[in-house]
């Protein structure tokens, strides 16, 4: 056995010096640091250099965090040594009185909900009341957000000045926030929250009824809580799931699993879905904003309700309990919906105001002054975000799959996705009839692209607009560059291959994409211009909305086509960098073609 440990050691050091020649191992474990860890690495090791793909397994048995730091993976021999730890913590906090809540999933959502659980306290003894364990399952892709949330570090990235406090505060200083990678905490719960992913995966661009619901990571998670959970604990849905979820597919999981243990009573399963915002009100969107829940019993309504007027502001920001949980699934497929619809109906007007000289921005202006018309909105170069272009397709998805109706009720949901989907690869048309426009080709064309997020000044790149412009415009042979003044990578172009999953990227609609994995977002934009034969204004960020005309073209090197995808350049600036000599167009300004005339008039006088 020494000899067999000795022997792998020594494979692991000839590795390392195998690795650190590629540049891989700085972050691995030491011999002396970490024997056991190395051990494990060389036979992880050992195992995949006879299978010839050293390099691809070895990163396996590790998961690297946005910063590049590389977190071992737990071997199931550490599983029990890590429940006594979280064990022993528990039955601390239970001494105190506290309640033990269980997040499963620390992603977006989860992350900042454990928190703010973690950060309540009692509002009759003012002290803390909760005690919460994050749980996540330890994936090559996710686990770094255990050891980092242990750390008091958040697994998010936010633009919300609150949130970075918040979590080093409960974790290091309230000592009520602790992550886990072990499943089995589930069983030392009260209440188990539930923000794990539901994905709806769409198989071709801009015709979401072929997509399909993933259900699998939900599923899984469920069938977890219910082996586990002890049979007076309440689980709390909050992943957005296709209408039907908490009722038909998740309590029958847990039914099972529970007649499966013996258990006689009904597991308290509820629903109440996040509103989240990413930017800087993340919080606050959370804790200060409207719920919505319900129950699958009547006891699972009254312990929901009663959660969440424990840890959420429900006195500023009333509660909103419905019967049944279909109900509340219901409500955020439809106010996503909603949302997806009033800004998809906007771009047949778009191309309306284009064709006939109208500004659509003047006109969202005049109407918006009626307080019944206040949120319309001018839709960019498409939707993104996390929600809006997924949520319909999991109302649509659940009518067929979980309610089991075969009619085909659905029309406007599902073509408001399909047009926000696909609304970018018109900025890819007018970007050509610009550089067209001034004898250029797009072919080989070096075209600058600012603004990658999906909306303004935040860092949040999920289905942006911009990635299909970036995409089209690559297929057809433009040199694409990126600015972003809140972004320093661009998951979905650097890290195309396996982001958001391996197969997944938006990458396989278009053709000629493998060297996107090259672009890097640039913050300086004087350079980023250099030499750029047009510019892509994608996104109002707060810092494009003053670029001076001049100063773009000096930086550019000359006139270049302009193109504005989200109403960002007033009147005054289209007239000046006309005067320069440039082209602009713009996603639904027609009136852009009578400046360009007056220009001409007055040059010509
Ligand atoms: N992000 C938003 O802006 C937003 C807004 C409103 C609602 N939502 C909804 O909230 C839900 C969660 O979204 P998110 O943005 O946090 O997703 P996310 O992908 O950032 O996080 C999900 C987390 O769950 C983990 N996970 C998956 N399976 C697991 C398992 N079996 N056990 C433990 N952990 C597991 C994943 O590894 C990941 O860390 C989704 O339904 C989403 O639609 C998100």
């Amino acid at each position: 056995m020494v000899l067999l440990t000795l022997l792998l050691d020594h494979i692991a050091i000839t590795m390392r010096k195998r690795l650190d020649m590629r540049g891989i191992a700085g972050t691995l474990p030491t011999a002396n640091c970490c024997a056991t860890n190395l051990s494990r690495i060389a036979r992880k090791q050992y195992l995949d250099i006879s299978k010839g793909n050293a390099k691809e397994q070895i990163m396996t048995n590790h998961s690297i965090s946005p910063t590049g730091e590389q977190f071992v993976i737990p071997e199931q021999s550490e599983y029990s040594d890590e429940f006594k730890r979280v064990t022993s913590l528990v039955e601390a906090a239970r001494s105190e009185g506290k309640e033990i809540v269980v997040v499963m999933g620390v992603g977006f959502v989860g992350a900042v909900m454990a928190a703010i659980i973690a950060d309540t306290v009692d509002k009759q003894s003012g002290k803390s009341g909760k005690f919460v364990i994050g749980c996540q399952r330890p994936s090559v892709r996710s686990y770094w957000k255990i050891p980092l949330l242990n750390r008091g570090v958040s697994p998010v990235k936010a633009e919300d000045p609150e949130v970075d406090p918040m979590i080093a505060r409960c974790v290091l200083e309230k000592k009520t926030l602790i992550g886990t990678y072990n499943s089995d905490c589930l069983k030392l719960a009260d209440c188990v929250v539930v923000d794990v992913q539901c994905d709806y995966t769409k198989k071709d661009l801009g015709n979401m009824r072929t997509g399909e619901a993933e259900m699998g990571a939900l599923e899984a998670t469920i069938k977890t809580i219910g082996e586990k959970v002890p049979s007076d604990c309440l689980t709390l849905i909050e992943t957005t799931v296709a209408p039907g979820t908490t009722e038909f597919v998740a309590w029958p999981i847990m039914k099972k699993a529970f007649a499966e243990r013996g258990i006689e009573t009904e597991p308290l399963l509820a629903h109440s879905f996040e509103r989240v915002m990413p930017g800087r009100e993340y919080v606050a969107s959370i804790r200060d904003f409207w719920r919505v829940c319900s129950g699958c019993n009547s006891q699972a309504r009254q312990r929901v309700e009663k959660f969440l007027r424990e840890v959420l502001n429900t006195e500023g920001f009333p509660l909103t309990v419905m019967d049944r949980p279909i109900e509340s699934e219901t409500t955020k497929i439809v106010e996503n919906s909603y949302r997806a619809t009033i800004l998809a109906f906007l771009d047949e007007w778009s191309l309306f105001a284009e064709r006939n000289g109208v500004d659509l921005i003047k006109v969202i202006k005049a109407i918006k002054v009626r307080p019944t018309h206040s949120n319309i909105i001018f839709p960019g170069p498409g939707i993104g975000g996390y929600c809006l272009p997924k949520d319909g397709g999991l109302g649509y998805w659940a009518y067929k799959h979980i309610l089991g109706f075969d009619d085909d009720i659905f029309k406007i949901s599902t073509t408001a996705i399909d047009i926000n989907d696909t609304r970018g690869l018109h900025v890819a048309t007018l970007t050509n009839d610009a550089l067209e426009s001034m004898g250029r080709q797009v072919d080989g064309a070096t075209v600058l692209l600012c603004g990658a997020s999906y909306r303004e000044d935040v860092a949040d790149t999920r289905y942006s607009g911009s990635e299909i412009v970036v995409r089209k415009l690559t297929e057809m042979g433009a040199e694409m560059r990126v600015h972003d003044p809140y972004l320093e990578q661009w998951p979905e172009l650097e890290m195309q291959d396996t982001y958001p999953a391996p197969g997944h990227s938006w990458s396989r609609f278009f053709q000629n994409q493998d060297g996107l994995v090259n672009i890097r977002v640039q913050s300086d934009l004087a350079e980023a211009l250099a030499g750029a034969q047009a510019i892509i204004l994608a996104v109002p960020h707060a810092p494009y909305l003053e670029l001076d005309p001049e100063k773009i073209v000096e930086w550019a090197g000359g006139p270049l086509a302009v193109i504005d995808c989200f109403g960002i350049l007033d009147d005054d600036r289209i007239r000046r960098y006309i005067e320069l000599g440039c082209e602009v167009k713009a996603l639904g300004r027609g009136h852009i073609q009578r400046i360009k005339e007056e220009v001409k008039k007055q040059i010509k006088s």
